[in-house]
């Protein structure tokens, strides 16, 4: 039955029956473009490629994948591209263990990046959420359910993004975004290991750090230090660099973008030209 149709099983489109519904059994990628001009692609597809051999999904070709991202974007026509793609496992009767014939599914759309102009010019609110992710979130997996909870719980408090917070109380990223402060003269955020995406912007975002003369510290943050910063900070592929001017229903410092988001965000842009 699909709504309230009764189908016949040999009739059903095979997409009903994709791993990725019944499991989040698969791996996705965001990347975009600026002025018509594609960012990070090869970091985009190396990440990809991760996140494919760790969960074991075999059949896909990078060089086939670079080029279905090349003609889409091309046929797309949008200069500020949001290029979004996954691969699930594939589509077969609902079992735990999958047939190593299966051939995966591949879907991709582009489609324009919302500008958000105004969240890097004003600075957004951010609330605390447990972390309820599951131990490698190094994969970009299709299981967002806690992220998607976690956002929605943020929602409601009037905030535009959940820190998350792991059992030791210490921040690990944000529900879509990695997160950093502004200490003194260091640039700070959680260390690349299993509980955390490796964001590419976030790379980026270190480099412009770098680049404007802060001391870069990988070390994760309490929500207090966090609430003490001079300065916080999120940054993902869709949004840049965006400050975070209230955490937790408290201004950070004075309530007001900082001066580094502002750089950063400066630095940041200058590597996408
Ligand atoms: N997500 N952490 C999480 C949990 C994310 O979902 C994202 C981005 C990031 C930032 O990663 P990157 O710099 O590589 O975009 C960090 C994308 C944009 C998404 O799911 O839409």
């Amino acid at each position: 039955m699909i709504k309230d149709q009764i189908v016949p099983a040999g009739e059903v489109d095979p997409a009903h029956f994709d791993r990725g519904i019944f499991f989040g059994d698969g791996v996705y990628e965001v990347m975009r473009s600026y002025s018509g001009k594609l960012f990070a692609l090869e970091e985009h597809l190396q990440r990809f490629g991760n996140s494919l051999s760790a969960v074991e999904i075999t059949g896909i070709e990078m060089e086939e994948v670079r080029a279905r991202i090349l003609r889409a974007f091309d046929a797309a026509g949008i200069a500020n591209a949001k290029i979004y793609f996954h691969v699930t496992r594939g589509s077969a009767p609902r079992d735990r263990a999958w047939d190593d014939s299966l051939e995966p599914n591949f879907f991709l759309n582009v489609s324009e990046v919302s500008d958000n102009t105004a969240e890097r010019t004003n600075g957004i609110a951010a609330s605390t959420h447990p972390d309820w992710r599951w131990k490698r979130c190094d994969i970009k997996s299709l299981n967002l359910l806690a992220n998607v909870l976690a956002v929605a719980d943020a929602r409601g408090k009037g905030c535009a993004e959940a820190i998350l917070v792991d059992e030791a109380g210490l921040i690990t990223e944000g529900a879509g975004s990695a997160f950093f402060a502004i200490r003194g003269q260091t640039l700070q955020t959680a260390p690349l290991t299993a509980n955390i995406l490796p964001s590419i912007t976030r790379e980026f975002t270190l480099k412009a750090g770098r680049n404007i003369g802060l001391e870069i510290v990988e070390e994760s943050l309490t929500v207090q230090q966090a609430a003490g910063a001079d300065e916080l900070v999120i940054a993902s592929t869709t949004q840049d660099i965006v400050p975070v001017v209230r955490f937790e229903d408290r201004p950070v410092a004075n309530g007001t973008p900082g001066k580094y988001a502002e750089l950063l965000n400066r630095e940041f842009r200058s590597f996408t030209r």
